[in-house]
């Protein structure tokens, strides 16, 4: 459906010169929302801009179903743009407009005939559930809302494909998640190719049904969101998961005052199917566990995260305790032996 090929941009002002991208090749399925994630600055605002040739590639190729958006004139870029809608982290509405207004401007500008407007305006609110808000100006509405309007005005011109930057960044996580509902729900419905960008792996999490990670102009992992996140290659991954997994904790601090027992760091990487390899650590092995902190979070049928887990027992309890965990795939980090004293 997308397919960008050795596609490099750089930028070049009279401060010098710095490449944006560095050579991305990448391909979304029809149909799928593909989630494009990273730190600021990685590129990722740059590669969407590709899509729709907001940005020309300074080389490579950009496909969008059967057309190579880099060889059009501007006549027939017009056109190739209607079917790539655009969703901006700051909305992007135009104040002195109403909603019904607003999300009737690129039927305008595409010159649907306006008496074809009205009847898809209220289609589109009652998509996004905002029939009630038509004659409201945007100032009017709460930020989810806002979206929710620039939802119904990217889909206006009935696109194959929906563009999302930082859709949801400027928004609480409650409204975020019911962006993300509403993003899912529009995908089902109407068959939409969705590519999302954020920096948040919570977002990929949610809706995502593969992930690109970028960093430094590169796409520097991609996969199934279900393997990226239960094998993650790189420190960059590993960290952004960290965000959603809540795995790091300041450990010195942790460790002072348990001075009993093994202080014992489990990390779930997906293989461990789920907790109750910690219930049959009391039954099958007759260890006694104390859980002292952590977060184990499940993605369809995988679990990721880390525990932290206190066995009080001698050395030998501590041994057999930390085979069992790495016989059942997890990772595991003494932070303190049962002897006292850290080793890993
Ligand atoms: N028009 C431009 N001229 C010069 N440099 C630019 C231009 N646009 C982007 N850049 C640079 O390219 C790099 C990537 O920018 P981009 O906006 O794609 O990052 P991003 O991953 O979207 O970051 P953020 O999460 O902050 O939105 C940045 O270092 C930025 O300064
Ligand atoms: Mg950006």
């Amino acid at each position: 459906m997308i397919t960008l090929s050795n596609v490099v941009k750089t930028f070049t002002s009279r401060f010098g010169s710095f490449t944006a991208l560095n050579g991305i090749d990448l391909t979304i399925q029809k149909g799928e929302i593909f989630g494009i994630i990273g730190y600021s600055g990685a590129g990722k605002s740059t590669l969407v801009r590709m899509i729709n040739m907001l940005e020309t590639p300074t080389s490579g190729e950009v496909t969008v179903g059967d057309t190579k958006l880099n060889q059009l004139s501007s006549r027939e870029l017009r056109r190739a743009r209607r079917k790539i809608g655009m969703v901006f982290q700051h909305f992007n509405l135009l104040w002195s407009r109403t909603v019904a207004e607003n999300v009737a401007l690129p039927m305008e500008i595409a010159g649907v005939p306006k008496r074809e407007h009205a009847a898809r305006v209220m289609e589109l609110l009652d998509l996004v559930g905002l029939s009630e808000k038509a004659d409201a100006y945007p100032a009017q509405l709460s930020g989810g809302q806002k979206q929710r309007v620039g939802i119904a005005r990217a889909l206006a011109n009935q696109p194959d494909v929906l563009l999302c930057d930082e859709a949801t960044s400027a928004l609480d996580p409650k409204t975020t998640d019911s962006i993300l509902e509403l993003l899912k729900e529009i995908n089902r419905k109407l068959g939409l190719t969705i590519v999302l960008i954020t920096h948040e792996m919570h977002v990929i999490e949610k809706i995502c049904d593969r992930v690109a990670v970028m960093e430094s102009g590169r796409i520097i992992e991609m996969g199934d969101v279900v393997e990226v996140f239960s094998h993650p290659k790189t420190t960059t991954t590993r960290e952004l998961i960290s965000q959603v997994a809540g795995s790091e904790q300041p450990e010195q601090e942790f460790l002072e005052g348990l001075n009993q027992g093994a202080v014992l760091r489990c990390t779930f990487l997906g293989e461990a199917a789920n907790q109750t390899v910690i219930s049959k650590l009391v039954t099958e092995l007759g260890v006694e566990v104390n859980i002292l902190q952590g977060q184990i979070k499940r993605l369809k049928d995988i679990a990721f995260g880390t525990l932290y887990i206190q066995v009080p027992g001698d050395v030998e309890v501590e041994a057999k305790t930390v085979a069992y965990l790495k016989k059942q795939g997890i990772k595991v980090d003494v932070l303190r032996g049962a002897e006292g004293g850290g080793r890993s």
